[in-house]
C-alpha cells in the first residue's frame, strides 16, 4: 500500500457510549496519524438506567486502551457483576412479582459467567444431566456446577480485599459516566476532536461514498470514513445511504420498555452482584445494583401491553407511585441493517443494531464491532471484499445472539398470559433449532476452548463461540428445557462419572469456604470507591 492511499481522518457521528468508545478504540488502534473527531450534537444530561456488561469488556476494550480496571472502575462509579438471575421465567400466573421475588430461592435461575470444567473431554454439565434424568440429583445446574450461585445469594465480591479474585466477572455502570470518561480520555489524552454541532445533511460523491457532512452551525466536515454513532435515528447509514433496517420483529415481539432509578440502602441491605432479569406478563423487567440507587427497566410488547398497563405492572413492582416517579418511556427497534457497513460509513451501536438488552450484549456488540473493523481497516480503495466480510461477522454475531434470546422466551415452560403463549409461536431460525436439538440429543452445543486462560485471551475463538455449551446449560436446563437423554457415550466412562461426582462434592466444598472467606460486595466497592 502506498502511504497516499492511507485514511486520514474519520469522523464519528454521535457522541455517546457507542462514539466516545469508538473514538477511543480507533485512536489506539490506528495511533495519532489518523485524525478522529466526535461530532456530537449538545445534549442534556440524562440519568442512567444501569448498563451490565460481560467479562471480556477488560481484556477486549480496557486493557487495549491501557485503562486498568480499578481506574475507570471509580472513575464510572462501577460495581461487579457475576451473572444474571433469571426470576419467575417459571412460575405461571400473573400477580404481584414483588411478593414473588421476596421468596427468594423459590424460582430463579442463574447465567453464571465462565467456563465449565471438562470431565474426560466431556463438560461437567452432561455429568450433571445424568445424574438429573436418572433421578440421581435433583439439584439444579447452577448450584451443582458452580460455585457463583452462593456469591449471588450472600452478596459477595468477586474480588478479595486484597484485589485478587476467585472468578471471571463483569460490571453494571451509568453508561454516561463511561461515554464522559471515555470523552476525556479520548479528547485529553489521545488527543481527538470534539465538535458540538447538529447534523443536517451529507455531501456524496460519484460512487456514492459520503465526502463531507453539513452542521446546523454551517460547518462543512470531510472525512475519508464515518463511523455512524447517532443511534435509533441512523443518520447516515439508514438515512443518508437509506440502507434498510432487517426487522426481525419475527422473532423477538418486545419492542418498547418504561425505564427508572430507584433509590437503595446498600449499608443495609446489601449489594447485588449480579443483574436480574424478572419475567412479567408482557415481558421482562431489568434489575441493574448502582452504588446507591439500581437502575430497572421493564421491556414489554406493545402487543400485549398498553404503555398505562405496563407502567402500572412495572411501578406495582417496585411500590413506586407512577404519578411522582420520574419514568423514561422508550421504543425500540429490534434487527440490523442488512449491512453494518455500507461503502464508506460503518454503523456501531443502535444505529447499526438492536437487541433487547436480557444478555446484556448492547456493550459488547459495540467493542467486538470496533474490534471487527480495525482487523478490517480499509484504505481509501474500501476494497469491498474487506466490507463484505466484515458484515458477515457482524451478521452472525447479531444473529447468533437473537436465537438465543429467543430461546429464553421460546422454551420458558411460562404460558399463563397472551404475550407468553405468543412468544411459542414464533418460529426459530433453522441453524439455531439444529443447535437446540443437538442440545436434546444430548450432545455438548459449541464446545468452548476449555482452558480458561486462552479462552479469554484469544478473542476470535471467543466470538465465534460466543454461545458456548455452559451458556446453553445454564439458561435452557434453567428453565427446565433439559435434553432428552443423556449422552449415551457416558454410559462406557463410569471413572469419569465418578470423578465428576467427586467435583460436585468439591463445588460444595468450596461455596462452604467462598461463603467464610468472600468479602460482600459492598465492603469491597466501599473499598474501592473509598466511601463509607
Ligand atoms: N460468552 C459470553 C460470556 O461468557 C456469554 C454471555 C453473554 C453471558 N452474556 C452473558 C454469560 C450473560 C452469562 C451471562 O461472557
Amino acid at each position: 500500500m502506498i502511504d497516499g492511499d492511507r485514511i486520514k481522518d474519520i469522523i464519528v457521528l454521535g457522541g455517546g457510549t457507542a462514539g466516545w468508545m469508538t473514538a477511543a478504540y480507533l485512536g489506539r488502534a490506528l495511533g495519532s496519524t489518523v485524525g478522529i473527531t466526535v461530532v456530537e450534537s449538545p445534549s442534556i444530561p440524562k440519568i442512567g438506567v444501569g448498563e451490565a456488561t460481560i467479562p471480556n469488556l477488560q481484556k477486549v476494550f480496557f486493557d487495549f486502551l491501557g485503562l486498568p480496571e480499578d481506574v475507570w472502575m471509580r472513575e464510572c462509579n462501577a460495581s461487579f457483576k457475576l451473572g444474571i438471575r433469571f426470576v419467575n421465567w417459571r412460575t405461571s400466573g400473573v400477580g404481584d412479582a414483588t411478593a414473588r421475588l421476596r421468596k427468594g430461592r423459590l424460582d430463579h435461575f442463574d447465567h453464571i459467567f465462565g467456563l465449565l470444567p471438562n470431565v474426560e473431554n466431556i463438560p461437567l454439565s452432561h455429568y450433571w444431566a445424568r445424574d438429573k434424568l436418572t433421578g440421581a440429583t435433583d439439584e439444579p445446574f447452577d448450584y451443582a456446577c458452580y460455585r457463583q450461585p452462593i456469591a449471588f445469594d450472600r452478596k459477595l465480591s468477586p474480588r478479595h480485599l486484597d484485589g485478587t479474585s476467585w472468578t471471571s466477572y463483569a460490571w453494571h455502570f451509568d453508561a454516561h459516566l463511561v461515554a464522559d470518561f471515555l470523552r476525556r480520555f479520548a479528547t485529553k489524552e489521545q488527543g481527538a476532536g470534539h465538535i458540538e454541532d447538529r447534523f443536517v445533511h451529507a455531501d456524496m460523491d460519484e460512487r456514492g461514498h459520503v465526502t463531507a457532512i453539513h452542521t446546523e452551525t454551517g460547518r462543512r466536515l470531510a472525512a475519508d470514513l464515518f463511523v455512524d454513532c447517532s443511534g435509533f435515528r441512523s443518520l447516515l447509514v439508514n438515512g443518508t445511504l437509506g440502507e434498510p433496517f432487517l426487522d426481525m420483529s419475527d422473532h423477538l415481539l418486545n419492542d418498547r420498555a418504561v425505564a427508572t432509578s430507584v433509590p437503595h440502602d446498600d449499608a443495609a441491605e446489601g449489594v447485588e452482584p449480579f443483574t436480574s432479569a424478572i419475567a412479567m406478563s408482557s415481558g421482562w423487567s431489568w434489575k441493574i445494583p448502582l452504588l446507591g440507587r439500581f437502575g430497572t427497566g421493564y421491556v414489554y410488547s406493545s402487543q400485549f401491553a398498553t404503555e398505562d398497563e405496563a407502567t402500572e405492572e412495572f411501578c406495582r413492582m417496585w411500590g413506586l407511585d407512577p404519578t411522582e416517579q420520574s419514568l423514561n418511556h422508550i421504543k425500540f427497534r429490534v434487527g440490523r441493517n442488512r449491512r453494518a457497513w455500507v461503502k464508506n460509513v460503518v454503523g456501531i451501536g443502535l444505529s447499526s443494531c438492536f437487541l433487547e438488552p436480557l444478555e446484556s450484549t448492547g456493550i459488547y456488540f459495540i467493542y467486538a464491532s470496533l474490534y471487527h473493523l480495525v482487523k478490517h481497516i480499509p484504505d481509501r480503495r474500501f476494497d469491498p471484499v474487506l466490507i463484505e466480510r466484515f458484515n458477515r461477522e457482524i451478521e452472525s454475531m447479531f444473529d447468533d445472539t437473537r436465537d438465543f434470546i429467543q430461546a429464553h422466551f421460546s422454551f420458558a415452560p411460562r404460558d399463563d398470559t397472551p404475550f407468553w403463549r405468543a412468544c411459542k409461536d414464533l418460529r426459530l431460525a433453522d441453524e439455531f433449532a439444529e443447535k437446540v436439538a443437538a442440545y436434546r440429543s444430548g450432545l455438548p452445543v459449541n464446545m468452548p476452548v476449555t482452558n480458561e486462560a486462552n479462552y479469554y485471551g484469544n478473542f476470535e475463538a471467543e466470538f465465534r463461540n460466543f454461545w458456548s455449551n455452559a451458556n446453553y446449560y445454564c439458561v435452557l436446563a434453567g428453565i427446565d428445557y433439559l435434553p432428552e437423554h443423556t449422552l449415551p457415550l457416558l454410559e462406557f466412562r463410569t471413572d469419569a462419572i465418578e470423578q465428576a461426582r467427586a467435583m460436585f462434592a468439591d463445588i460444595k466444598r468450596q461455596q462452604a469456604e467462598l461463603t467464610a472467606v468472600a468479602p460482600s460486595t459492598y465492603d469491597y466497592l466501599c473499598q474501592l470507591h473509598g466511601k463509607r
